[in-house]
């Protein structure tokens, strides 16, 4: 039965897949983005230091790992786009509508995220040339940008980068991009670290970034921990049960959990390794978000000996990392359709494609306010997507993941590849631990927990 499943699903995509190295850079690629760079450093500073790297390192474990492991066997037990995956593995119904959910989130995050991924790419441009550097109020530059209807276009750009990827399919594809550009990151990466580090005055910022305070650990900082596990390692998005199904079926996916989770936490622990040296030497108080990136980062590359070109660097280091997480993110609603509506793989980018672009457009002119002035509440159209997705969509993902693996799928550990000692420590892990912690990062997101933080 399960032998004539595999058959059918690599057939259905034409027995295109991952080899085994390819699939590692490729899941490398996708958890590996603007999370790691804007959000984990400033994250870590403020929960902590060092003390809140260590509970980073043991939410990843405890939780963001089995996780991990769970969608990748899904997608390799399923060997189908996520809702088919859901539906092959069990007869409950329903399964395949939740699946549903997680091809929504990486559609509507894609969205936006190209938004940032174009935004970096014309903030790459702006620097080898020069002309960020023109003026020094870099607050006023990014303003007039994202003000303007230019957004639009580059996160046009990025999306046709990410489509034009996908359309030559997983091998010929994204395997062959994710192992140019991965290498390119780490070469990139460690010139950055190298000339921050021996900036005058790094020493602050390493020791702001890493001085463990264990004071400020809290109920809080575990949550935001965990949270971040979760974004930086693309789950509850439908990414790797994608990618799963991709997988060369000898592929051990402990080795590949273990070396994805090593990977993401190296990159994140490098990229603090620049922002707060860099941020500490010229005096900018580190921030997260655009505005660590856009407007205070530009400042310290204005001061610095070649800074046109440091930055240039930077910002194309931003792009693809950016880059190798869109591809990620395209795959999953392309392979839905592909599958859905039995369309060839071009036709089903294309479509695709120009809806991510179409949805995005009201994200891409709303964080200006200028042309859009799209605000509900108290967000920008921008920032709701990014509420509902992140802190919403996101856990939820994840939460109908562990009950399945935990609860419904019984052949989890053949999938796996799990010797019994590990599939039991995994299975402990899946069924109970991640459920629960889960649930509170659900609840704490939507607020439901601010009475416990408050005071
Ligand atoms: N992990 C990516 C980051 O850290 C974000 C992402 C989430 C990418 C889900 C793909 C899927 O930026």
């Amino acid at each position: 039965m399960d032998e004539h499943k595999q058959e059918e699903g690599t057939k259905s995509n034409g027995g295109d897949q991952f080899s085994k190295s390819g699939f590692i850079f490729a899941a490398i690629g996708s958890a590996v983005g603007l999370g790691n760079m804007w959000k984990f450093p400033y994250i870590t500073g403020k929960y902590g230091g060092a003390a809140f790297f260590l509970m980073f390192i043991i939410c990843l474990l405890a939780v963001g790992l089995p996780v991990l492991m769970a969608e990748l066997a899904i997608g390799k037990g399923g060997r189908g786009s996520v809702s088919t995956s859901f539906n092959r593995l069990t007869r409950q119904k329903g399964w395949g509508a939740l699946g549903f959910l997680m091809i929504l989130a990486p559609f509507l995050i894609l969205s936006f995220y190209s938004v940032v991924a174009g935004w970096t790419m014309y903030y790459a441009v702006q620097s080898f040339t020069g002309r960020l550097f023109n003026s020094a109020d870099y607050s006023a530059q990014f303003g007039s940008f994202i003000g303007s209807w230019q957004p639009v276009w580059w996160q046009l750009l990025a999306m046709v980068l990410t489509a034009a990827v996908i359309i030559k399919g997983v091998s010929g594809g994204i395997e062959k991009f994710n192992k140019i550009l991965i290498p390119g990151l780490v070469i990139l990466l460690l010139a950055l670290v190298v000339r921050a580090l021996t900036l005058d005055g790094a020493g602050e910022g390493v020791s702001f970034f890493l001085r463990p305070d264990f004071s400020k650990l809290s109920a809080e900082s575990a949550l935001v921990a965990l949270g971040h596990a979760f974004f930086s390692l693309s789950l509850g998005m439908g990414t790797m049960i994608t990618y799963g199904a991709y997988v060369d079926k000898r592929q051990s996916l402990g080795a590949a959990t273990m070396a994805i989770g090593l990977g993401d936490l190296l990159y994140a622990f490098l990229a603090g390794l620049i922002i707060f040296p860099t941020s500490f030497a010229y005096g900018i108080e580190p921030s997260q978000g655009a505005g660590l990136v856009f407007v205070a980062l530009p400042a310290a590359f204005a001061a610095m000996p070649f800074g046109s070109l440091f930055g240039g660097l930077f910002f194309v280091l931003l792009a693809f990392a950016a880059l190798t997480s869109t591809v990620g993110l395209l795959e999953v609603p392309v392979a839905f359709v592909r599958e859905k509506f039995n369309w060839s793989r071009s036709l089903s980018v294309v479509v695709v494609t120009l809806l991510v672009f179409l949805v995005g457009i009201p994200s891409a002119i709303s964080v200006g306010g200028a042309v859009g002035g799209l605000q509900f509440g108290d967000k920008t159209f921008f920032d709701w997507m990014d509420f509902i997705c992140s802190n919403i969509l996101l856990p939820l993902g994840g939460l109908i993941v562990t009950i399945f693996v935990g609860w419904v799928w019984k052949n989890a550990a053949e999938a796996a590849g799990l010797k019994s000692a590990w599939f039991n420590v995994w299975l402990f892990m899946v069924r109970y631990i991640a459920p629960i912690l889960v649930v509170l990062v659900l609840l704490y997101s939507a607020g439901a927990l601010d009475f416990l933080f408050k005071g």
